[in-house]
């Protein structure tokens, strides 16, 4: 029975990770839920810088959710703390005071509306969210993970991991095999902090910790979409209470910022600029690069990636940062004759998802690699770390819808060879050819009885029963 509509329904505590590609795409389902169910209210926990970033371009389209509400927390950042420049140094100071600022905010926005927090959503990340539930009555915990099914998988089964496998095979053909889906995966593909990298570094035993608490959570939700990986969505559904996957995010009508994006003023310009570009070419033979927010290839790679693309004479288009522009780089792309685009920013989901786009040079971060297989491009992976080289062998030997590069970086010489290979051999065809199907997959997941559409009705469930 659909609820009265003056009736007071549920309040949702959203605790978001404010760093990397999280905390947008949680925003994005969160609106989602939250225009579904418009009784329930939606506190969304974030820090101002976060905050700012990801709602900077434009704060209409999660104002028009008017049951979601953005709190600020405190970024763990101690009063007049000077940053000596240790990695993660923001993380560590962030993930200290993390538990106990979250619960502030969460005593105060329950002052605030006057209504108790009936159920808990977070960032994965957040294993301490088991507790803070538990500790707030026994409400629903309900933990997003960002990246994909095989990481998190990883992470799930890190101690199994430990146990069976080691770096011995380094170079040789050993794979992962004591765990279901990740017969291609090689020990050194998996993300650091698993068998080799810090191991006992706080974001280490994050995500130890993480892969220990997930199966208590009431619900684990995910980007991605059953079809994608059915051996991995199975066993995870044997380890969690429920496991549900919900994506692809960008085949749904967004009424927030796309996952991937940053918009700065002045850059949806470049993106329509880009988008008519696109339209003037030839299907499936343009060469889209983008290497995300973060990840920062060497000077060096970056000009061996512009020397093979000036050389093939392919059309491209280069999403590149400002901040990783060089003299000579400024020097290529101010070439009069080049035959492509280089833009600070671009819509990603919809140069993806362009016909003449054929090919997709990536990172292989999970936002991206979804996206190339939501619009059904091969990709060429170059990943860098964290989840991306496993993310990079998955495309490549598991579902065989791209290559990784030879030699694991960038040449003028490997780089020409792997575009020859997706944009004009058989094999690339092939590539073109499985991708597409799971385009079609990805699909027919989103539509009224696909799985995704189902499993966000009982994520729904979950969040909006809890009172
Ligand atoms: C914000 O979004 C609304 C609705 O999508 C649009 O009409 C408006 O032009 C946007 N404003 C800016 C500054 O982009
Ligand atoms: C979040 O950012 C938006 C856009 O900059 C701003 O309007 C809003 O006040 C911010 N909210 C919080 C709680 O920081
Ligand atoms: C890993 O090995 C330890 C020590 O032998 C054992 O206690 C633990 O149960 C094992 N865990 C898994 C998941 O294999
Ligand atoms: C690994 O390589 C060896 C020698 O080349 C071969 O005998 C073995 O079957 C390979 N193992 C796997 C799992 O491919």
């Amino acid at each position: 029975m659909a609820p009265a509509s003056n009736q007071v329904g549920g309040h949702v505590a959203v605790l978001a990770f404010p760093f990397s590609t999280h905390a947008a795409p949680l925003l994005n389902i969160v609106c989602r839920l939250a225009a579904a169910t418009p009784n329930t209210l939606f506190s969304f926990f974030n820090t101002k810088q976060s905050n700012s970033s990801i709602l900077a371009s434009n704060t209409s389209s999660i104002l028009r959710n008017s049951n979601v509400r953005v709190c600020e927390v405190a970024d763990g950042v101690p009063e007049g703390y000077v940053f000596v420049g240790k990695p993660q140094e923001d993380i560590e100071l962030f993930m200290k005071a993390a538990p106990d600022n979250f619960r502030r905010c969460l005593e105060a926005s329950e002052a605030e509306t006057g209504r108790k927090v009936s159920c808990l959503v977070t960032d994965a990340f957040f294993w301490f969210g088991a507790h803070m539930a538990d500790d707030l009555g026994g409400l629903p915990w309900v933990p997003f993970w960002t990246a994909g099914p095989a990481s998190l998988s990883a992470h799930v089964h890190t101690d199994l991991i430990r146990n069976t496998t080691s770096m011995g095979g380094h170079d040789g053909n050993e794979t992962v095999t004591v765990i279901a889906g990740m017969s291609k995966v090689r020990p050194q593909d998996l993300p650091e902090g698993i068998i080799f990298g810090k191991l006992d570094s706080l974001f280490s035993r994050m995500l130890h910790q993480m892969g220990l608490m997930l199966p208590l959570a009431t619900a684990v939700f995910i980007n991605s979409f059953e079809e994608l990986d059915p051996v991995i969505t199975n066993d995870l559904k044997s380890k969690f209470k429920r496991y549900l996957n919900v994506g692809p995010f960008d085949l749904l009508e967004s009424p927030a910022p796309a996952a991937t994006t940053t918009l700065q003023t002045g850059d949806v310009v470049v993106g329509d600029g880009c988008l008519s570009w696109l339209d003037k070419q030839k299907a499936a033979s343009v060469v889209y690069v983008s290497f995300g927010s973060v990840t920062r290839p060497s000077p060096e790679e970056l000009m061996a990636l512009a020397e093979a693309l000036e050389a093939s004479r392919v059309p491209f288009l280069w999403s590149l940062r400002n901040n990783l522009k060089t003299p000579k780089l400024d020097e290529f792309i101010s070439k009069a004759e080049l035959n492509g685009m280089v833009v600070p920013w671009v819509p990603q989901p919809q140069v993806l998802a362009h016909g003449s786009v054929g090919a997709f040079v990536t990172h292989c971060g999970w936002n991206s690699v979804l996206e190339s297989v939501a619009g059904g491009v091969p990709m060429i992976c170059r990943p860098f770390f964290g989840d991306q080289k496993l993310n990079a062998r998955m495309v490549e030997d598991e579902w065989k819808i791209g290559l990784k590069l030879e030699g694991g970086v960038f040449t003028k010489n490997g780089m020409l060879k792997s575009l020859d290979i997706l944009l004009s051999q058989k094999k690339g065809n092939i590539m073109r050819d499985k991708i597409n199907t799971f385009k079609q997959l990805a699909q027919q997941a989103v539509e009224p009885k696909g799985s995704s559409t189902r499993n966000f009705e009982s994520l729904l469930e979950v969040i909006s029963t809890a009172n």
